[in-house]
């Protein structure tokens, strides 16, 4: 990206400083500089490893739970495992046994979020309407469950290995210090929202894909097998999963999680012969984009060979986005590459998912993009 000091946010994102505060998402310039600078450690690699464990073994417990010839709803069972997964490598907190309450909190934020970005919201929010309300109560429950955990961890000053742990041991060069626990709060609710839905749908769409596409699904199945030979996928096992992984990126190129990305223009600038004037609202999707045949050639098409390393060096670096890029690239890219593909490894050895007749598929723009009735799909036995 060329020119990334001339944008903030748009709007949608600024507004959703209502529930984020100014955690990474949401703060611009020099704090968000720092922010990001006292974040990073704890995407470093030693932390990853310690993070991988936890992934594989609450995949595990899901396609231990999961019984052959069952109809689920993948699109539910991907966000009940991500939740679980970040509720513990964020704070050591086993959240499954609580999904439901806090999923629903969740659920209740982010159709929030449509009403945040609609013209005027700066006003409905302030009217006693019910899912404001709902809206109000979800967001409180967060707050006495997060500054809940802050206070204990700073009273016991341990480092448990997780991301808490990181942002409260963290400290800059500059010697202003850590984080006050307000900072602390917005950082650990940011990686909260962002670090597990997202992951989520990316998988939704990956088993949905897979269901339409059994030879490829074959050749998933023939690697896993090979690499692992029955045993549970691991941290090193990374770098041979490659067809895991290119299955991934090929589901999050027709279906990426972070459909459009939004931005505000600062200054008057000039793009491919337009002009731009001062506070344009500039949208990149990479649903779009990462669509186009000029960069894809039959683009509909389901095939994670397009991945293989000639393919992918052969192509220009922004026609695939869907971490975003600059200065604002997704923090958790790199956890969310290896959450992607462990859990998609540790539940294709077992199993095989079925769309359940007649359940219908359709996109859900939301600040993700949803399947909008969900993935009804059959349990199989491989
Ligand atoms: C498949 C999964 C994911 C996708 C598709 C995704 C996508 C994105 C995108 C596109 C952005 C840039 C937004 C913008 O420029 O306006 C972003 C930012 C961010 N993501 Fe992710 N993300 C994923 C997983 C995660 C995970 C697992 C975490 C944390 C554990 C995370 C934390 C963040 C944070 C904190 C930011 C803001 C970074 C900043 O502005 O400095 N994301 N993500």
């Amino acid at each position: 990206m060329t020119n990334q000091n001339n944008f903030t946010k748009s709007r949608a994102l600024q507004r959703a400083k209502v529930l984020l505060g100014e955690g990474l998402l949401t703060s611009e310039g020099a704090l968000h500089l720092r922010q990001r600078r006292l974040v990073q450690p704890a995407f470093h690699r030693p932390r990853l490893i310690g993070y991988s464990k936890v992934m594989t073994a609450y995949a595990l417990r899901t396609r231990e739970r999961w019984r052959a010839g069952e109809t689920l709803d993948v699109a539910s069972e991907m966000m009940r495992l991500t939740l679980a997964v970040v509720g513990q490598t964020l704070f050591s907190a086993d959240v499954e046994a609580e999904t439901g309450e806090i999923g629903e909190a969740m659920t209740a934020i982010l159709r929030m979020f449509d009403l945040l970005m609609m013209p005027f919201s700066e006003y409905l929010e302030k009217l006693p309407l019910p899912s404001i309300r709902r809206f109000e109560k979800a967001r409180a429950r967060l707050d006495q469950t997060i500054y809940g955990m802050i206070a204990e961890r700073r009273a016991s000053v341990e480092d448990r290995g997780d991301l808490l742990s990181m942002l409260l041991l963290s400290r800059d060069d500059e010697g202003a210090g850590g984080m006050s626990d307000q900072q602390v709060r917005d950082e650990a609710l940011t990686l909260f929202l962002a670090g597990h839905e997202t992951t989520a749908q990316a998988l939704t769409w990956t088993w949905y894909l897979l269901s339409q596409n059994p030879e490829c699904e074959r050749t998933l199945h023939e690697e896993v097998d090979g690499v692992l030979g029955g045993r549970a996928p691991e941290f090193d096992d990374l770098p041979q999963l490659r067809y895991t992984e290119m299955v991934l990126a090929e589901a999050m190129r027709l279906y990426p999680p972070a459909w459009a990305i939004g931005r505000k223009a600062i200054a008057p600038f000039e793009l491919g012969g337009y002009q731009i004037p001062k506070g344009a609202i500039i949208i990149v999707s990479p649903y779009v984009i990462q669509r186009d045949p000029r960069f894809f050639p039959d683009p509909e098409r389901f095939d994670p060979e397009r991945w293989t390393p000639a393919n992918r060096d052969a192509r220009p670096k922004f026609c695939y986005f869907p971490f975003g890029g600059g200065a604002r690239v997704c923090i958790g890219e790199r956890f969310a590459w290896m959450e992607g593909t462990l859990l998609l490894a540790a539940i294709a050895q077992k199993w095989r998912l079925r769309l359940a007749p007649g359940h219908r598929v359709e996109p859900l723009p939301l600040i993700t993009l949803r399947s909008k009735y969900g993935m009804k799909m059959t349990v199989e036995a491989r």
